[in-house]
């Protein structure tokens, strides 16, 4: 009977890897973890019993509590980091051993080394990069093998953001034949492309291609996998070079991402290795006088800058939480990320490609000269190359990705290093793909001082901030094409407001005393007009790149607040207050001054809430468009008709709180288009939940976002509640952590309770790997408690 069941195993063992094609499994599964240093845990037979199971991607930093001591110091949020070690067992079945088994990660922070059965296989101190290591040789097949990381977070600070700590990426184990194609040795590009046709470009290489007779088979799938054009070629080399031409091709752009697919397959009696790739069909052009063009049809870059983290859930990837940033972007009509200042985690191109995004996707923070004392610059000169060849090669094939960044703010723009390392990264990203830009992110915007400037290896001047020298771009850099890679650092929390609107104000004033939060000149930020002394408010620079068309477009910094530099902010400051939206996902007010201008569908959004002090005198903004005046009603009463004139981006009514409804109309001809209104609430009677999806994936990484407010007894939002709210979750799912976007708050993300800020506050619900129901229960003191249901299928 034993001997009928191994047999059997052997049987479902070889169906399985006779399979010729490569298998990509999810290797996220089944690890343990330690927190500290543990030296033998690299070695095969160390007993790991005692640490603790989890699955990757995997944050430690985030499950810490706020420090305002750790070396991290406050621009890494005060969190944790040191060092962590990993360990995995796993099988891989005896018929396996004429494969070729690789382990892919897609981030590490900060240095990993890696060892399969106690064989150490490589170190990586770039927290951003993407590694392979090939696993083959020291695998045992049919029995145990053991994988060990150790990841050394512990040089601080090395980061002037938050990174988080492990391996926080996903991580992949890859088996293929004897001939495969090479890790990223496939770039597809699109050389030639008219509304009539498009030629598709292939350049492949594949591994022991020739130990057989082999073809390549190359097919291109429309969306609906249908097939638009196919070629099989006799193998004659290990590399390939082929052009396909579609007709009539669907174009990609950011208002329709439409992607083929191209299937590769090497075929020898069968097939022997297979790759998809996704494709954009899509032109671009920089243009000195025009700006910028995608498909011959003019448009402004309309970009923000992410850092990595997804507020409460650390920098662990969850694909969820990137695409719930991105909709919530692409609602307020951003077509462009730029990925600051490192490379993203793959899933995020993905979406890119899928949601219709431009990228600019970045390289590095620092070269050889550090802005931390343990920073990257220590690595520079034994890794940037490596790390520089890998991200092209990983990213490469991203439609979404438009403008290679080599750096940010790079110290050597200051002397003439930036001449000689500028060239030689350039020359790097141009060698392995000519067909997108390159530019830095430079911070000197005089050309006669900035040396990456005068390396004149840049396709494109990107400048950061000095809005003052952007109408006199073309003067400064004749014949060059601009783009906005970082602009605003406005300051602003969300929600509440206390100070009239007048002026523009600056921190720091002296350009260096950081003021204390609590301040009243910083706390409660005002409508647009406090900014970094060095930015702008939101609207003074899109008023300015609105009106030229010489500027191709802008990243605003930043799109979502991140973790880390809270600056100007003391502690308890951790996190920052740059972002449109807040930690938490929620929009702040400026969001909807960028969705009036961005978005073609109709908006109005009316400011302040409608809670304060009976006699204060209150100013009263709007933001609207497509629309010809607004005018506003307090209990029933006109106040006026407001039209925006000449660059205008908002109107406003000064006026004397008294509570009631303050109503906004916005019209057309006459014909009223939108209508909106704040209401005074009343006390806090009763908690509302509501999910962004009521239905989500079993399988462990699928979440749902629940936002908590209270309303008062008539059922009003009240704007100003801070009650502390319970939740408790049951079922198929777990709370996975808790924010309400503000930049002080110290309690832990991980705790199962949370004080709602300006009204306001979210849970994070993770489904487990079985289907169900999840039920969320939220109670508060004196509060009607309120109950949601989440399926999980
Ligand atoms: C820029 C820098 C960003 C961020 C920002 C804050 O100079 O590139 O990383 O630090 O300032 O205003």
């Amino acid at each position: 009977m034993r001997y009928l069941y191994l047999l059997l195993i052997l049987f479902i063992g070889t169906l399985a890897y006779s399979q010729p094609a490569r298998k990509t499994e999810d290797f996220d599964a089944g690890w343990k973890f330690f927190l500290g240093d543990e030296p033998q845990a690299k070695n095969t037979m160390f007993n790991d019993s005692q640490w603790r199971k989890l699955d990757l991607p995997h944050d430690w930093s985030i499950e810490e509590k706020f420090d305002e001591k750790a070396p991290t110091t406050q621009a890494e949020a005060g969190l944790p980091a040191g060092i962590g070690w990993y360990r995995k067992t796993f099988t891989i079945p005896a018929p396996a051993k004429n494969k070729h088994v690789f382990i892919d990660f897609d981030g590490v922070y900060r240095t990993s080394e890696v060892w399969i059965n106690g064989h150490l296989l490589g170190k990586r101190p770039n927290g951003y990069i993407s590694f392979e290591y090939e696993l083959t040789r020291y695998l045992k097949f049919g029995q145990r093998n053991i994988i060990a990381v150790k990841v050394d977070n512990s040089e601080q600070p090395n980061s002037r953001w938050y990174s988080g700590s492990g391996i926080y990426r996903n991580v992949w184990l890859v088996t293929t034949g004897n001939t495969h194609f090479s890790h990223w040795g496939t770039f597809v590009s699109t050389p030639q492309v008219t509304r009539e046709q498009a030629v598709i470009n292939i350049k492949t290489n594949i591994q022991n291609a020739l130990v057989q007779r082999t073809d390549l088979k190359i097919t291109v799938l429309d969306a609906q996998k249908k097939v638009v054009a196919n070629r099989v070629i006799a193998l004659r080399d290990t590399a390939v070079d082929q052009n396909i031409t579609i007709s009539k091709p669907i174009l990609w752009s950011v208002d329709h991402p439409y992607l083929y697919q191209v299937k590769l397959q090497v075929v020898g009696q069968r097939v022997l290795d297979n790759e998809i790739i996704n494709t954009g069909i899509r032109t671009f052009n920089f243009d000195a006088d025009k700006g910028f063009s995608l498909n011959g049809e003019r448009m402004k870059i309309k970009g923000v800058c992410l850092h990595h983290d997804a507020g409460a859930l650390g920098s662990a990837v969850h694909t969820r939480a990137i695409e719930r940033q991105l909709q919530i972007l692409k609602a307020m009509g951003c077509n462009a990320i730029r990925t600051s200042h490192n490379p993203p985690a793959p899933e995020l191109l993905d979406l890119c490609d899928r949601m219709g995004f431009l990228v600019m996707d970045e390289a590095f923070d620092m070269w050889k000269k550090k802005k931390n004392k343990f920073d990257y610059s220590k690595d520079w000169d034994k890794w940037h190359v490596q790390d520089l060849q890998d991200q092209v090669l990983r990213d490469r094939n991203h439609p979404s990705v438009f403008i290679w960044s080599i750096g940010n703010e790079i110290r050597e723009q200051f002397d003439s290093t930036g001449i000689s390392i500028g060239r030689e990264l350039v020359g790097i990203v141009k060698s392995l793909d000519k067909t997108r830009p390159v530019t830095c992110a430079l911070s000197d915007a005089d050309p006669k001082k900035n040396f990456i400037y005068q390396s004149g290896a840049l396709d494109l001047v990107g400048l950061n901030y000095h809005i003052e020298t952007y109408a006199d771009f073309q003067k400064n850099y004749p014949g060059q094409k601009f783009i906005g890679t970082e602009q605003m650092s406005a300051l602003a929390t969300r929600g509440h407001y206390d100070m009239p609107s007048d002026s523009i104000r600056r921190w720091p004033k002296d350009g260096k005393t950081p003021l204390k939060d609590g301040n009243p000149d910083l706390t409660v930020s005002s409508y647009d007009n406090v900014s970094a002394y060095w930015g702008s408010t939101h609207e003074e620079t899109w008023k300015i790149i609105k009106k030229y068309d010489f500027l191709s477009g802008l990243f605003v910094w930043s799109g979502f607040d991140f973790l880390g530099e809270p600056v100007p902010y003391l502690w308890p400051a951790r996190s920052s207050y740059y972002g449109i939206v807040d930690l938490a996902g929620f929009p702040k007010d400026a969001y909807y001054m960028y969705q009036s201008e961005w978005v073609n569908k109709p908006v109005l959004h009316l400011f302040p809430h409608w809670n304060w002090q009976p006699g204060k005198m209150i100013d009263v903004w709007a933001y609207y468009n497509n629309a010809d005046e607004v005018e506003l009603y307090l209990n029933g009463k006109s106040l006026g008709i407001k039209k925006k004139t000449g660059d205008d981006l908002h109107v406003m009514w000064r006026l004397k709180y008294e509570p009631g409804t303050l109503k906004a109309v916005s019209r057309k001809n006459g014909k009223t288009i939108l209508t909106t209104q704040r209401v005074t609430a009343g006390v806090p009677y009763q908690i509302k939940l509501s999910a962004d999806r009521s239905k989500i994936k079993a399988g462990g990484k699928d979440l749902s976002y629940i936002t908590v407010s209270v309303l008062d007894k008539q059922g009003n939002p009240v704007p100003v509640a801070d009650n502390l709210i319970k939740l408790n979750v049951e079922g198929a799912g777990v709370l996975k952590g808790v924010d309400n976007g503000c930049q002080t708050n110290l309690e832990p993300f991980t705790a199962q309770q949370i004080k709602l800020f300006n009204g306001l506050a979210l849970g994070i619900i993770q489904s487990n790997s079985k289907a169900g129901r999840i039920i969320v229960n939220a109670t508060g003191n004196g509060l009607q408690s309120a109950r949601i249901m989440i399926s999980v299928n």
